[in-house]
């Protein structure tokens, strides 16, 4: 889903800023004093168990959950959000839902019709594929379909939540290499949500580790070298070590919600 007009709050070059951001549903608290930045042309990982809390920060800072304490300040113009599940309308076909990320942008038919097939093939899905219907489509299909809706707006900041999981080994390795020039072409930002640390140390320039409860940001790790030029080796040792010597990163594999008390 695609949204225009945030308030351009951040005073400095931040894209996003979570100034000790507090939530809870039902009674019971989720997020704590959570404080997070992210500036022009970075994308950041957010990780940390299942159930801690993630998906509802990046909505709070998206806009689309009001949290109960803290304030969150955007200075981006266009931003985009790619949900955990694709969310996509059943009843229009592959091209009107990509087209529904145009939505405020005044353009065209045929302009609308180029940015659309565009946005399809950056993702990997062919002429025939857009005229499909969401239930013709594999759940890799359906999610890369929500990617090209986000991307196709051309927005400066992008909400990834776990954008990859229904995708085949060699697919997100696609997805993630259109996020890395993505952000290096364009300057996007972005928080990135995922479990997997291989995926976060390959395509983030840095990662944040949420507390299993939510109670703040333990820790907020820099990946070296920037994301497109760092190696697979390098990849996998940055990812080795942060998981066995890090303790808030180890936390990650240990624990999630089923297992707290
Ligand atoms: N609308 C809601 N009403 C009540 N509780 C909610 C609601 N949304 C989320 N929660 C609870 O808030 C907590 C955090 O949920 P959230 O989806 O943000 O976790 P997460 O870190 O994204 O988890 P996962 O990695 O499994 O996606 C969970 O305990 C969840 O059950
Ligand atoms: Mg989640």
């Amino acid at each position: 889903m695609a949204g225009g007009g945030t308030s351009l709050g951040c005073a400095s070059m931040n894209l996003l800023e979570l100034k000790s951001i507090g939530h809870g549903f039902l009674g019971r608290a989720i997020l704590d004093n959570i404080r997070l930045a992210v500036r022009k042309g970075e994308m950041v990982a957010l990780v940390g168990p299942s159930g801690c809390g993630k998906s509802t920060l990046a909505q709070i800072a998206a806009g689309l959950i009001a949290s109960r304490h803290g304030t969150v300040e955007r200075g981006y113009r266009r931003s985009a959000f790619v949900f955990q599940e694709p969310r996509l309308l059943p009843w229009v076909t592959v091209a009107a839902n990509v087209g529904l990320g145009l939505s405020g942008i005044s353009l065209s038919r045929r302009e609308k019709i180029d940015r659309i097939a565009a946005a399809c093939r950056r993702v990997s899905l062919d002429e025939a594929d857009c005229q499909k219907f969401p239930s013709q489509l594999s759940g890799g299909m359906r999610q890369r379909t929500a990617i090209a809706r986000a991307l196709v707006g051309d927005p400066d900041f992008v909400y990834f939540d776990e954008p990859f999981t229904a995708l085949d080994a060699a697919l997100r390795r696609r997805m993630q290499d259109l996020v890395i020039t993505t952000v290096a072409r364009r300057g996007t930002g972005g928080l990135f949500i995922t479990h997997d640390i291989q995926e976060a140390v390959r395509i983030c320039h840095r990662i944040a580790v949420l507390d299993r409860r939510g109670h703040g940001v333990l820790d907020c790790v820099t990946v070296p070298h920037a994301p497109g030029e760092r190696s697979d080796e390098l990849v996998f040792e940055t990812a080795r070590r942060l998981l066995r010597e890090n303790p808030f990163f180890s936390v990650i594999e240990e624990c999630d919600e089923r297992k707290i008390a």
